[in-house]
């Protein structure tokens, strides 16, 4: 039987963020949301309250989500605060890490540039980083990690830089898998080692995620973090 989060409070962060060079071009990362959308659809079927913030997608709003459009890692970061208090908060967008200093207000033109452009970018805020640190925290900030190589090396590195419960490896850089793919290929690492979930459908590891994300909340307290009084009693 799938296991129920009627209650709880999820929010979502899916797809990429454009970081505009000007107003024709910008910087981004590879990402359908397709992953992140399967979390969200998930989690409402299993009767929680599901804020979705998307980057640029093209996909349907699932049935039952809240859905919060943004463009930016920046909106991302204003869109994913204002949806806390959260009991848990799941990052599967693909964010830029960087973006220009100075986005133009006009079109550069090649004209004007020569055949080199040099760009100023600066780090975007790390979102996950911020939750996790967050007061109110969610009781699970799960992260994941796109990796073509090294899997556990880079998502243990991003568990403990990120201070999260879960990261969440996601194999990239092979047929069947990561970007753009209707498939994926997923490991779990918390503080104490590994759990696979295995290959085959977004949507289907999706639900072995949130089975995941359900056991480790652990007392099968379904009391939110949104309810004031159980605020004050944490
Ligand atoms: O959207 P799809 O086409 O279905 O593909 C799904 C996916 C491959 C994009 C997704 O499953 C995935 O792996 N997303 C994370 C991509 C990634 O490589 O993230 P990262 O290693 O740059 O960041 C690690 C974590 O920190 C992620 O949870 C990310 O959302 C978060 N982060 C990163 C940078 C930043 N400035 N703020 C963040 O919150």
């Amino acid at each position: 039987m799938t296991a129920s989060l009627r209650g709880l409070r999820i929010v979502v962060s899916a797809g990429p963020t454009y970081e505009d060079i000007d107003p024709v071009r910008f910087l981004g990362n590879r990402s359908s949301g397709k992953m992140g959308f399967a979390i969200a659809a998930s989690a409402a079927r299993r009767e929680a309250d599901v804020v979705l913030v998307a980057g640029p997608v093209a996909l349907a709003t699932p049935d039952r989500v809240r859905r919060v459009d943004v463009r930016s890692a920046a909106q991302m970061r204003v869109a994913v605060l204002a949806a806390l208090p959260a009991d848990i908060y799941i990052a599967a967008a693909a964010v830029a890490d960087f973006a220009p200093r100075h986005p133009s207000a006009l079109k550069l033109k090649k004209s004007d540039t020569g055949d080199t452009l040099l760009l100023e970018l600066v780090r975007t805020p790390d979102i996950l980083a911020e939750v996790a640190a967050h007061l109110p925290r969610p009781r699970l900030v799960v992260g994941f990690a796109a990796e073509t190589h090294e899997l556990g090396r880079y998502a243990q590195g991003k568990l403990r830089d990120k201070k999260v419960d879960l990261i969440i490896a996601n194999q990239v850089g092979m047929p069947g898998s990561g970007f753009e793919s209707d498939d994926n290929m997923l490991t779990a690492f918390d503080h104490h080692g590994s759990h696979a979930l295995g290959s085959g459908p977004k949507t289907e590891l999706a639900d072995a995620l949130l089975d995941l994300v359900h056991e480790r909340l652990g007392d099968g307290d379904a009391t939110s973090a949104t309810d004031p009084l159980a605020h004050r009693q944490r």
